[in-house]
């Protein structure tokens, strides 16, 4: 990793358009060290979000707008190099807001929302994917704000995606049936039935929508899981079954629009009609049932149940063209970078500290 610390610092707004890569300056600055209290962590893998492109902007409501020159924000795993730390140990493996950067020094306060990683069950690539923020995601969208139960027909929007590559699978767990995905290619909808535990699979620049939802849906969703909103949240209100539950996860469509003119619901109605009930959700205010879902994905995964897809790139450079390639619809899964090519030989075997 040589001695420096590079790091992308936001040079840019992408306001009213997508992100581009000159949207950001890659800068290197010295190794820093860590004073009493706090541990020096370094950057194994780095998680990539929609909302990412929210904090180039204004924040995202609930964080503290990036100034241009600011280094971009975002979770990642990493290392505990060096430590005057109570609470962690050289070795310990984390997960926190360590941003797009290399090393990091950081306190330990409730800001940076840090977790121990304990699972030995699975790469630490996980803890930002399947078995962390992204995963509970899933789970508790589709568990708790969708009530999904066994019979319940669900549907899933950007279904090859981060969130939607675990939500058919949570569904199946759960013996939901039919579970029907909605993604942008061919490709990925295969991806969807012979992997990722769908029944079917739509995709919507292909096919007509409406007509697909009525042929794999005769008696209606039950539960509709969201994550691109706009058309495709719309036509999936025309089909909706008595007592439906829609999940609001994210509305990736209308990221781009013009927020003076929102994308207006033609079909609300339909709530009304079939007695439905639709909610979003924050993730991190579920925080306390974090334990829980990572207790239940984990227990699939070690099954045999629950199998992830995560898209990895390799390189820190690597960053603004993975945060592109969501808006792009490349990714398949969970889109990732791999920050330290040995990543997965740090903290293993033996390591008490970390049990
Ligand atoms: N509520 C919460 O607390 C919470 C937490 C995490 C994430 N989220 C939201 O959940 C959603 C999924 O997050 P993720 O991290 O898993 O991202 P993701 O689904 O991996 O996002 C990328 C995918 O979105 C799809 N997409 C991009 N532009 C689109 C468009 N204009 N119309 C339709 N689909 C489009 C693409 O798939 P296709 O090729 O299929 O189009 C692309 O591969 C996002 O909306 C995110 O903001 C919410």
């Amino acid at each position: 990793m040589g001695d420096v610390n590079r790091q992308w610092v936001l040079a840019e707004r992408p306001v009213g358009r997508a992100v581009r890569e000159s949207d950001f300056r890659l800068q290197e600055t010295p190794i820093p060290s860590p004073n009493s209290g706090e541990l020096l962590i370094r950057t194994l893998y780095l998680s990539v979000a929609p909302v990412m492109r929210q904090y180039m902007l204004d924040g995202a409501g609930f964080e503290k707008p990036l100034a241009i020159g600011d280094v971009m924000r975002g979770r990642g795993v990493g290392v505990v190099v060096e430590s005057h730390h109570p609470d962690y140990a050289v070795g310990d493996i984390v997960q926190a807001k360590l941003g797009w950067q290399q090393y990091v020094i950081s306190d330990g306060s409730p800001w940076w929302m840090m977790y121990k990683v304990h699972q030995r069950i699975a790469p630490y690539s996980t803890a930002i994917g399947v078995l962390g923020v992204t995963g509970f995601t899933s789970y508790l969208g589709l568990v708790d704000i969708g009530e999904a139960r066994a019979g319940d027909c669900v549907v899933v929007s950007g279904a090859a995606g981060g969130v939607g590559s675990n939500v058919g699978q949570i569904a199946r767990n759960l013996g939901c049936s039919p579970i029907i995905g909605i993604a942008g290619t061919d490709e990925k909808c295969r991806l969807l039935t012979q992997r990722l535990g769908y029944d079917a699979a739509i995709n919507y620049r292909s096919e007509n929508l409406d007509q697909r939802l009525g042929e794999l849906c005769p008696d209606g969703i039950d539960v509709f899981y969201d994550n691109v909103g706009g058309n495709t949240l719309d036509t999936a209100l025309l089909h909706l079954a008595r007592h439906a539950r829609i999940v609001l996860c994210g509305r990736i469509s209308e990221y781009l629009d013009n927020e003076e003119q929102p994308y207006t619901l033609r079909n609300y109605q339909r709530l009304h009609k079939r007695m439905a009930r639709m909610q979003a959700f924050f993730i991190y205010e579920l925080e306390a049932d974090f334990p829980r879902a990572e207790a239940a994905m984990a227990q699939w995964i070690a099954e045999g149940r629950l199998t992830y897809a995560e898209d990895v790139l390799e390189g820190i450079e690597q960053m603004p063209r993975a945060l592109m390639r969501l808006y792009e619809g490349e990714n398949r899964g969970k889109q990732l970078v791999r920050v330290d090519a040995a990543a997965e030989t740090y903290g293993r075997g033996g390591d008490q500290a970390r049990a």
